[in-house]
C-alpha cells in the first residue's frame, strides 16, 4: 500500500502545498478521480471507522451524536465553499450523477422544456433522454468545435414552456469552461431555474452560487474536493420550491419517525437511508484541505501547469490538442490525439513504457466528442490535479514527443 507522508514542496511559482509522497508514476487521471488524496482525508476516514462508526442522526448516544456532527461539518464546508447561507440546503448522495438525476427528475414534468448544451456528460444527457420519452421537451444548444457556448443561443431557445437551463461548468473532455455567469443572468431574467454540474470545477475553480445565480448545484466529492468516491450531492437554492420537487427515494431519515410519509423539509426530503458517513468524514477533510490551500491558489497553479502542457503538446509535430488552447478558459483537463496512433494504443504505451496514467476514449461524453469532432475514436485525456508538478508535465511531454517520433 502506498505510504502517505506529508512533505512540504516549494515550487517555482512560490506555491507551497503539503503533499503525499509520490512514486515515480505520473497520475494524470484526476478528471476521473483525484489521487492521491491529502493525508487528512485518509486519516478522517480511518478515524471515523475506528473511533466513531455510529449511525448519524438515528440514536441519541454519544457516538451517534458525534457522527451527526461530522456529517453536519461536511454540510457546512460545502456551504462555505459554494457561498451558501444555509447548510441544510446541501443534500448529500452517492455521486453527482444521482444529484443531477434528483434535480432533473425531481423538477421536470411532461410538457416542461429544458435547455442544455452539446458539451454535456451522459450524467446529464441520459436522464434528459429518458425524460424526453416521458414528454419533457429538450433543446441541446450546439457549441463550437472548441467547446464554447454562446449565451445568446441559450436566450434565443427560451420558450413559454421553458423551466430550466442545465449546463456543466466545464467539459470533462477538453476542460472548456462554459459561460455560467452570463447564462445565470439570463436564467434569472426569464425566471428559469439554473442547474450547474460542477463535477470538473468544484474545488478547482472559484464558485459563488449566489453571484452566478445558480439555483441547483451538483457536486462530486471525489475529484477536486479531494474526498473519497461515493460522496456527492445537490445544493438546492432558495428559489426552488421543494414542495413541488419530487424525491427519487423515500425511507428512514431519523426524523419524524412517527409518520409513514416522507418529511417535507431539507435535507431529509431527499436524504433517505443511512448515509456514507465515513465517506463524508473524508469529504469534510478534503474540503478543509482545499479551503486551507485556497481555491484561487490551486486554480492559479493548475492553470500555469496546464498552459505549459498545452503549449508543449502543440509544439509536438503530429499532435492535435482540442479545446481553446488557452488555460485561462479551461480547467486542467487537456485532450489530444496523435496522428496515426489510436488513443487506446497511446494510453497503453504511456502506462506501460512511461508509467503515465490517463484516460482515453469517449469519457462518457459522446455529445462533447461529436462537438469537438473526435467521435467515435475519442481522445487521450490528461487530467491534472493539485498534486501534479512541473517535472511531471515535462516528463509527459517527453513521452508524447517520443511516441510521435515513432510514427513518423
Ligand atoms: N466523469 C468522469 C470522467 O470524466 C468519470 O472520467
Amino acid at each position: 500500500m502506498k505510504q502517505l507522508v506529508p512533505l512540504i514542496f516549494h515550487l517555482e511559482n512560490q506555491w507551497i502545498c503539503s503533499m503525499p509522497e509520490k512514486k515515480q508514476t505520473v497520475y494524470f487521471d484526476n478528471a476521473a478521480t483525484s489521487w492521491p488524496k491529502p493525508p487528512g482525508t485518509v486519516k478522517a476516514i480511518s478515524n471515523f471507522i475506528e473511533n466513531i462508526g455510529a449511525n448519524p442522526g438515528r440514536s441519541g448516544h454519544r457516538l451517534s451524536v458525534e457522527a451527526s456532527r461530522v456529517v453536519y461539518a461536511a454540510r457546512e464546508n460545502i456551504a462555505a465553499l459554494f457561498h451558501v447561507d444555509d447548510p441544510m440546503r446541501v443534500v448529500f448522495g452517492s455521486n453527482i450523477t444521482e444529484a443531477l438525476n434528483l434535480a432533473l427528475w425531481g423538477l421536470l414534468c411532461p410538457g416542461d422544456h429544458i435547455i442544455t448544451s452539446s458539451m454535456e456528460h451522459n450524467s446529464m444527457m441520459r436522464p434528459l433522454h429518458a425524460l424526453q420519452e416521458q414528454g419533457v421537451q429538450v433543446t441541446v444548444i450546439q457549441c463550437t468545435p472548441e467547446g464554447l457556448l454562446d449565451p445568446e443561443d441559450i436566450e434565443a431557445a427560451i420558450r413559454p414552456a421553458t423551466k430550466m437551463i442545465a449546463l456543466n461548468h466545464a467539459s470533462n473532455v477538453c476542460g472548456t469552461l462554459l459561460p455560467v455567469a452570463d447564462v445565470g443572468a439570463i436564467a434569472r431574467k426569464h425566471n428559469l431555474l439554473f442547474l450547474v454540474d460542477t463535477a470538473q470545477t468544484g474545488g478547482a475553480y472559484p464558485i459563488d452560487m449566489q453571484d452566478l445565480k445558480i439555483d441547483l448545484l451538483g457536486f462530486t466529492g471525489h475529484k477536486s474536493l479531494y474526498g473519497p468516491m461515493g460522496t456527492g450531492g445537490l445544493v438546492i437554492g432558495e428559489r426552488v420550491d421543494i414542495s413541488q420537487m419530487n424525491s427519487l427515494k423515500q425511507g428512514g431519515t431519523g426524523s419524524h419517525s412517527e409518520h409513514e410519509v416522507q418529511p417535507d423539509f431539507l435535507p431529509d426530503k431527499f436524504e433517505s437511508g443511512t448515509p456514507n458517513a465515513a465517506g463524508l468524514a473524508g469529504l469534510n477533510a478534503g474540503i478543509d484541505w482545499v479551503l486551507k490551500e485556497g481555491v484561487n491558489a490551486i486554480r492559479s497553479r493548475e492553470e500555469s501547469l496546464t498552459q505549459t502542457l498545452i503549449e508543449g503538446l502543440q509544439n509536438i509535430s503530429g499532435v492535435t490538442v482540442y479545446g481553446t488552447g488557452d488555460a485561462s478558459r479551461q480547467t486542467s483537463t487537456v485532450s489530444f490525439n496523435l496522428t496515426d496512433m489510436a488513443p487506446s494504443e497511446v494510453s497503453l504505451r504511456l502506462d506501460e513504457d512511461y508509467q503515465i496514467m490517463c484516460r482515453v476514449g469517449l469519457h462518457c461524453s459522446p455529445a462533447a466528442h461529436k462537438t469537438l469532432g473526435t467521435y467515435p475514436a475519442g481522445t487521450i485525456r490528461f487530467g491534472l490535479g493539485a498534486f501534479n508538478t512541473l517535472p511531471e508535465v515535462h516528463s509527459a511531454l517527453g513521452a508524447v514527443s517520443e511516441l510521435a517520433k515513432e510514427i513518423k
